[in-house]
C-alpha cells in the first residue's frame, strides 16, 4: 500500500469511528421521548399494546426486567429499523414496524419513549 493510500485509509477509519461514537452518543441521550410517544401510538401500539406487554402472540413484554429493553441502544435501533426475528419466533418484528415513513430520528425517539415508559 502506498503511503498516500495508507494515510487516506487511516483518516477514513478515524472519521468513521468518530461518526459512529457520535451516533451512539445521540442515541443514548438525544432521543425525544415526547415525540417518540406519537411514533409509538401511530405505529407500534397495534402489536405492542398500550401497556407494552404485547397485544399479539410473539411480541415481547417490554416491562419485563432483564427483558429485550436491557439490550444496548445500537442493537435495539438496528432491530427496530431492519426488523428482527428471534430463534423459534412465532412472528417476526417487521422493519420500522411496517411503517417505511419512519426516519432515523423517529426510531431514536421511539426508543427513548420505550425506555422512559416501560423500563424498570
Ligand atoms: C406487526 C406487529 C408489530 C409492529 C407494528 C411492531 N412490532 Fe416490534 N415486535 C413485534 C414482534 C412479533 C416482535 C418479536 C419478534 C421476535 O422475537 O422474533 C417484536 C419485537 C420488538 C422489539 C424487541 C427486539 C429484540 O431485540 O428482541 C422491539 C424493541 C420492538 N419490537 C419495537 C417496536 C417499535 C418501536 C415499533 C414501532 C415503530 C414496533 N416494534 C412495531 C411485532 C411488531
Amino acid at each position: 500500500m502506498s503511503i498516500r493510500l495508507r494515510t487516506a485509509f487511516i483518516t477514513l477509519c478515524i472519521t468513521s469511528a468518530a461518526t459512529f461514537s457520535a451516533a451512539v452518543a445521540y442515541a443514548d441521550n438525544g432521543g425525544d421521548a415526547a415525540k417518540g410517544a406519537s411514533v409509538y401510538e401511530g405505529t407500534c401500539v397495534f402489536c405492542h399494546g398500550e401497556n407494552g406487554k404485547g397485544e399479539i402472540p410473539g411480541t415481547p413484554d417490554f416491562t419485563k426486567s432483564a427483558g429485550v429493553l436491557s439490550q444496548d441502544d445500537a442493537v435495539l435501533i438496528a432491530h427496530i429499523a431492519d426488523g428482527f426475528e428471534s430463534p423459534n419466533s412465532s412472528m417476526p418484528m417487521p422493519a420500522r414496524g411496517g411503517n417505511e415513513d419512519l426516519s432515523e430520528d423517529d426510531i431514536e425517539n421511539v426508543l427513548a419513549y420505550l425506555r422512559m415508559k416501560f423500563s424498570k
